[in-house]
């Protein structure tokens, strides 16, 4: 049974009186510290918490690994892909790190959490002087402490592999340095209890945990009263929020309190699990206006056995039931979805049913990953026997449905208006704005650049795969 463990404000302090003590040592002269991101939204709302204590400890933001004085690797586990470019990508620092002897190089986020891969970095990357994982960032100042204290000594002395395993905590009030000032993530909890059989997170993420709906509301009121216009609340998934806080209160509930908060911006929120996607969430979702009509709901295959041994805990049918009830409820959803190709056992009939569930359902886009065994999950021990040769054909075949189908979708805007938010330049000359849709569509179109960051109208002129192109009303 996990139990909420929330950061107590003694313990923040502890922490703000550990980035004092590090702005004094590197008061000598201007410090950088640079932040590379791999992976999934939450890991971006993570880095911005690193980034901003690295400010508060007096370190200047920099992109340039040989001026940085702390290079911090924000990794991800969910496939073997991402921890294979972490991997070339911190070996790489050893050059970096040979030029300049004091460098500290941290290596964060879901793989440290792996002890796979803590033994292979004290193994084999001794460029690597801190490790630790998404529950300690917390606490990174103190950490960073701690290593610079070690620096120099020998060997494995010399550093630390923190990254204790942990069930996972709730921390209110870290500073932050977001990447936008028009574009915020709102992170509503984090963890994860599904434990479908091919995903690392739950082991690496720790349990579910919510954070309180007063502190969600109080960060979005201030985010809006900031300026900004799209804010994206953040869960592995939303629809489980409230579980285990002692207010009754569920995500649909949630969205309506933040839809009640004066101002112009939008609400998004990511990810979905389709098992505990509702009725009440969609009646709520057309009935907030402030509320994107965009839903990304993970299919991961349209074969109900594969669905049964991924533990996904809902069959073709009712996730097909699911998606139609909210379609009915906004005609005007855009809706998104992530798929799994290859998972152990997938026939080639089953395949089938993935490529007719997208055929039926139409999606306005989709994320399709080839599966990757990750070690220690259920998944990983089953046998499979389709060769990846094959698994590549049904991905490439996939591939092809989703892309045709999504420039169907967008060639059926061609002629309407469209409310979007200006949200930068493209740093193309023709059409030098890029802009999303209500429900998260790119748009790109000509106009002043002084538009960044407000809401107007335009007419949709031309479509392709990804992108609208539209001129100003
Ligand atoms: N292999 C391939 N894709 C995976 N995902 C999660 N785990 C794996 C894996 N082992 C995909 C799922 C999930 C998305 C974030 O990543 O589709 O929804
Ligand atoms: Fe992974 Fe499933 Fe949790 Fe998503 S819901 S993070 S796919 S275990």
């Amino acid at each position: 049974m996990y139990t909420r463990v929330e950061i107590t404000p003694e313990q923040r302090q502890k922490q703000l009186a550990f980035c004092a003590m590090i702005r004094e040592r590197i008061s000598f002269r201007p410090h950088y510290a640079l932040v590379d991101t791999y992976g999934c939204q939450q890991n971006e709302s993570d880095s911005e918490l690193l980034r901003g204590w690295l400010a508060e400890c007096g370190y200047l933001p920099t992109a340039d690994e040989a001026l940085a004085d702390v290079i911090a690797v924000n990794t991800c586990a969910v496939r073997e892909h991402a921890e294979q470019r972490v991997f070339g990508n911190v070996g790489a620092l050893t050059h970096i790190r040979a030029k300049n002897p004091d460098l500290i190089v941290c290596v964060g986020g879901c793989m440290a959490q792996q002890e796979t891969v803590k033994d292979r970095i004290r193994s084999s990357f001794r460029q690597v002087d801190l490790v630790f994982g998404p529950h300690e960032v917390w606490k990174f100042p103190e950490l960073l402490w701690q290593t610079m204290e070690r620096h120099g000594r020998r060997g494995n002395k010399g550093r630390l592999i923190a990254a204790e395993p942990s069930d996972g905590v709730i921390a209110e009030g870290l500073p932050r340095r977001r990447d936008s000032q028009l574009k915020a993530w709102l992170s509503i909890m984090n963890g994860c209890n599904n434990f479908c059989t091919y995903c690392i997170v739950p082991y690496v993420r720790g349990r579910e945990r919510s954070r309180r709906p007063e502190d969600i509301v109080a960060e979005c009121a201030a985010l809006v009263e900031a300026g900004y216009k799209d804010i994206t609340l953040l869960g592995q998934n939303v629809n489980s929020y409230g579980r285990g806080l002692s207010e009754e209160v569920d995500f649909p509930d949630l969205l309506r309190r933040l839809n009640a908060l004066p101002g112009d911006f939008i609400l998004r929120f990511m990810t979905s699990h389709p098992k505990d996607a509702t009725e009440k969430l969609f009646k709520a979702m057309a009935e907030c206006e402030k509320c994107a009509h965009q839903l990304h709901l993970p299919a991961q295959s349209g074969s109900s056995r594969v669905l049964k041994a991924m533990n996904r805990h809902y069959d073709r049918e009712t996730y097909m039931q699911k998606a139609a009830l909210a379609r009915a409820y906004m005609p005007d959803l855009v809706l998104t979805t992530d798929i799994i190709v290859g998972f152990p056992g997938e026939t080639e009939e089953e395949f089938a049913e993935t490529l007719s569930l997208v055929e039926e359902l139409r999606y306005d886009s989709m994320f399709t990953f080839l599966y990757s065994p990750r070690p220690g999950t259920p998944a990983a021990a089953l046998p499979d026997p389709a060769s990846r040769a094959e698994k590549q054909r049904r991905f490439d075949r996939l591939v092809a449905a989703a892309n045709r189908i999504s420039a169907e979708k967008h060639a059926a805007y061609v002629g309407s208006v469209q409310r979007v938010l200006v949200d930068g330049e493209t740093g193309d000359k023709t059409r030098n704005l890029s802009a999303r849709t209500r429900g998260g569509r790119l748009v790109h179109l000509a106009g002043d650049p002084a538009l960044v960051g407000q809401f107007v109208n335009v007419t949709v002129t031309a479509s392709s795969t990804w992108t609208l192109f539209g001129t100003l009303c």
